[in-house]
């Protein structure tokens, strides 16, 4: 079967290359020249840590315009971008543009599926849309759950799989794609369009609310001296409740998460309806950095050179949108500290996206560390676990550690000598 992805960001290309590995032809398309250029180079534009070893030159293509390639296309998955609105909404434009484009090129039996995350009612406009237009072709939701960073595992291991559609011949279609995961006993869920595209956003949003209580409760224990991380095993426990995403950190972050329960506030406004848990998460996770600056603000007496290790939103991306450290560093360049940072691969793209006179990159964590009065850790790399922390000791000249992510072992940085700080856990000096 031959398959074509319209958008070769984060989602795209991971879909694209490993529906490839399963067996599909699959061609690429992405109107940023630079991107397919480096692509068909073999070159993979974004950190995916393995993706790069399921590149097939026999069954995967990667085109930068639309073209009669297009014509054999049985499927066509849009995996383009729907970034925020001012409102909170989702912007739809790419969405169109991309429909408007490939109903030029594709046969009418080719059925469109829609991955990228819309909010739910899109798929029925989309339709309407193709209708005034004279196309009618069948429209498919198949919303996506792969994590940046662990994107191929995700692809390969999915909990479920989910397909939104109005016609059988379009359910069974998707169903015969995803049919050799499904081997692997993973459960299909066929429904209507508009509740697959109500699922992605309320699993992101489920998600983010665990996340955000975890913070609150974070706080709290660290007033009446509890531990978050004995009372999150506690409650994980539960099977009702579960582990996953239950670990109090700096906020949470990344292109999905904030974009997506804004769009899911914003959808409910729409309709007169108030998500007052939703909203409540917006406004905790917003709040988040700045309680994490006046943490540290309230450790460092009047020091002012601070060290980051980690700028990226989550280990295991190179990706720093709304991550909650540059955030970090912002407020922390306007109450006048000056900031030395390092990110085992997410340099580049922070540099792009915070320049300041008294924010310096460093070459290594070491380096980052020379004669700072204290190391904040705000991305949980393993590699800073694995830092010589006793030489770092001599090279600080306050010896503090704010770890942001409970990433080090209290005893072993407190028998060094340190003094260290982590979040929802009391302070022993
Ligand atoms: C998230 C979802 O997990 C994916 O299922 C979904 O496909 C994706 O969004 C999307 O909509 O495209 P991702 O943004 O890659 O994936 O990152 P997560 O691993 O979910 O982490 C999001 C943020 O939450 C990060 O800042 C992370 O540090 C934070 N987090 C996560 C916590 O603070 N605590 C946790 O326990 C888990």
């Amino acid at each position: 079967m031959n398959i074509t992805f319209i958008g070769s960001g984060y989602v795209g290309l991971v879909s694209g290359i490993m529906m490839s590995h399963i067996g599909y032809n699959v061609i690429c398309l992405d109107t940023d020249q630079e991107k397919i250029s480096q692509l068909q180079k073999g070159i993979i534009p974004i950190y995916e840590p393995g993706l790069a070893n399921y590149l097939d030159a026999n069954r995967l293509k990667f085109i930068n315009n639309y073209n009669e390639e297009l014509r054999d296309a049985a499927v066509v998955f849009i995996t383009v971008g729907t970034p925020s609105l001012p409102s909170g909404s989702a912007n739809l434009q790419y969405i169109f543009e991309a429909i408007d484009n490939l109903t030029k090129w594709i046969s009418k039996d080719c059925l469109i599926v829609i991955k990228s995350t819309v909010p739910p009612t899109t798929c029925n406009k989309i339709i309407n849309y193709l209708a005034e237009k004279n196309f009618s072709h069948l429209v498919a939701s198949n919303p996506e759950f792969l994590r940046e960073g662990s994107a191929v595992h995700d692809f390969l291991h999915p909990d479920r799989i989910i397909i939104g559609t109005n016609n059988k011949a379009a359910e069974e279609t998707l169903k015969l794609i995803y049919a050799p995961l499904v081997k692997k006993n993973i459960p299909i869920i066929s429904t209507d369009l508009v509740t697959a595209e109500l699922i992605k956003y309320a699993s992101n949003a489920f998600l983010a609310t665990k996340i955000a209580f975890t913070n609150e409760l974070a706080n709290l224990s660290e007033k009446i001296g509890a531990n978050i991380q004995d009372l999150c095993i506690g409650i994980g426990s539960d099977t009702r409740i579960g582990h996953k995403f239950l670990t109090a950190g700096p906020g949470f972050g990344g292109s999905c998460f904030p974009k997506d329960i804004l769009a899911l506030s914003s959808l409910a406004k729409n309709y007169n309806l108030d998500c007052k848990v939703v909203d409540a998460v917006i406004a905790s996770n917003e709040q988040r950095p700045v309680d994490m600056v006046d943490k540290i603000m309230s450790i460092m007496n009047n020091n002012k050179i601070i060290t980051m290790l980690g700028l990226t939103f989550k280990a295991g991306t190179d990706d720093v949108r709304c991550s909650p450290a540059i955030k970090i560093i912002e407020l922390l360049l306007e109450q006048g500290f000056i900031i030395k940072a390092f990110d085992p691969v997410g340099m580049e793209n922070a540099a792009q996206h915070i320049k300041h006179e008294n924010l310096f990159y460093a070459d290594n964590a070491i380096d980052a560390c020379d004669n700072s009065d204290a190391i904040v850790i705000a991305t949980e790399w393993s590699q800073f676990k694995e830092l010589n922390w006793d030489m770092i000791y001599t090279k600080v000249r306050s010896q503090v550690i704010i770890d942001l992510r409970n990433l080090l072992a209290d005893d072993v940085i407190q028998a060094i000598g340190f003094r260290y700080y982590s979040i929802g856990k009391p302070y022993y000096d």
